[in-house]
């Protein structure tokens, strides 16, 4: 079956991470995948994920199969942390939730939903975005679009040029929109903008789908669901594909979640059996394990305290990063301003750096970034960091 078949490529993020294992470079760094790692190169267990653990191996009394749309105490403290506690959506029941396996699934599981429903939709995306929305949505069937996001001449929102393509957005279609941490970008929107465009949203008549897959790495739990909490204030049917992978540090749990929300209980009741349709056919039902632990670390005041301040760790040493980062381009006289790396949010950087030098330095330096030049921040530690900034300076040098 195979022998007339090309290989296909290897996936721009998780091939890095491959190449990377393969590497027998004692000086490689991984500055690719979006994954937090602390000060030793480790990627951590929460200490709360291992105390839920501990409860969980005590307590759990079956491993028979979950509901379709997964465990009802899990979706409830989805809905309470995404939206907030006192928030209306979760009094008036407005919103449905499936477990879905990551924050990728989840989106899956929405795009087959919409597929659907909207079968002649465009789904429009972020110029740029995370590689993997244009596989997901143009595997369930959409043809893309892209409106104006990133300014590479001021490392900023296009704020103008995203507007006016919002405005152009023909009702009924679909914008995927990073809640928060623009993941390749690193530079959100504020307030005000996020306004804004509910109100385009609003007046235009497109469906929003949000990817909320770092709540929490931007200013904390609460800012970072402005965006969330401001599509639900206007009353429109929208999407939310959630994730507890980098907040939770539960990567390979796959613990995601896909939140529709509704003008009304009846109608998210409807959303529900809907989503229930489209999990059957692809996993059934989701795996428990990371799922139990998120909800017992959430429903649990002092697990999720400690949850918190962990959480909040792993956000300072990420901005300590960015600082240091800078700082180490600044000594070494690399020529530009790279004050921008300290504004921009969540795990990644645009740094600005071309595909030929992310290239160069994976082949002379052993040092991994995702092309188009997105950093992980979260990669650099206090052991690689000068190794990181001599390599880049001597890469725009060369
Ligand atoms: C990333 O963007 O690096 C992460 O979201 C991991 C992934 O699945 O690509």
């Amino acid at each position: 079956m195979w022998q007339n078949i090309e290989a296909a490529p290897a996936d721009s993020i998780l091939g890095l991470t491959e190449a990377f294992r393969n590497d027998p470079s004692p000086d490689k760094v991984n500055l690719g995948v979006g994954v937090y790692k602390d000060d030793a190169g480790r990627t951590p267990i929460l200490q709360c994920v291992k105390a839920a653990e501990k409860i969980l191996l005590e307590r759990e009394s079956t491993k028979s199969y979950l509901p379709i749309s997964g465990d009802p105490t899990y979706a409830a403290c989805v809905q309470q942390l995404i939206f907030g506690e006192g928030s209306e959506v979760l009094a008036n029941k407005r919103a449905a939730t499936v477990h879905a396996p990551g924050g990728t699934g989840a989106l899956r599981v929405g795009a087959d939903l919409l597929k659907k429903f909207l079968p002649d939709a465009r789904v429009w995306l972020s110029g740029p975005t995370w590689a993997n929305h244009k596989g997901v949505f143009t595997t369930a069937g959409f043809p893309l679009g892209q409106y104006a996001y990133y300014d590479p001449a001021n490392k900023a929102v296009d704020f103008a040029g995203m507007a006016r393509d919002l405005q152009a957005v023909p009702a009924g279609d679909i914008v995927l929109l990073h809640a928060c941490c623009h993941n390749p970008s690193g530079v959100d929107l504020d307030n005000d903008q996020w306004r804004q465009v509910v109100a385009i949203a609003r007046e235009k008549g497109w469906l929003p789908f949000l990817d909320f897959a770092y709540q929490g790495f931007g200013a904390g739990v609460d800012e970072d669901r402005y965006a969330v909490a401001q599509f639900a204030e206007s009353g429109l049917d929208y999407f939310i594909a959630s994730s507890f992978s980098k907040n939770f540090g539960l990567y390979n749990e796959r613990t995601g979640a896909l939140t529709i929300v509704s003008p009304d209980a009846a109608q998210a009741a409807v959303a529900l059996s809907h989503l229930k349709t489209v999990v059957r056919v692809i996993y059934s039902n989701p795996p428990a394990h990371g799922g139990l632990v998120a909800a017992t670390i959430l429903s649990d005041p002092d697990l999720r305290r400690q949850w918190l301040a962990e959480l909040a760790g792993m956000r300072e040493r990420i901005v300590a990063m960015r600082t240091a980062l800078v700082e180490g381009l600044n000594a070494r006289g690399v020529a530009g301003d790279f004050s921008y790396i300290t504004r921009q949010r969540g795990m990644f950087s645009f740094s600005g750096l071309s595909d030929a030098t992310v290239a160069w330095l994976r082949q002379n330096k052993h040092i991994y970034v995702v092309g188009g030049g997105r950093i992980n921040l979260a990669g650099l530690t206090s052991k690689n960091i000068d190794y990181v900034c001599d390599s880049i300076a001597e890469a725009l040098r060369s």
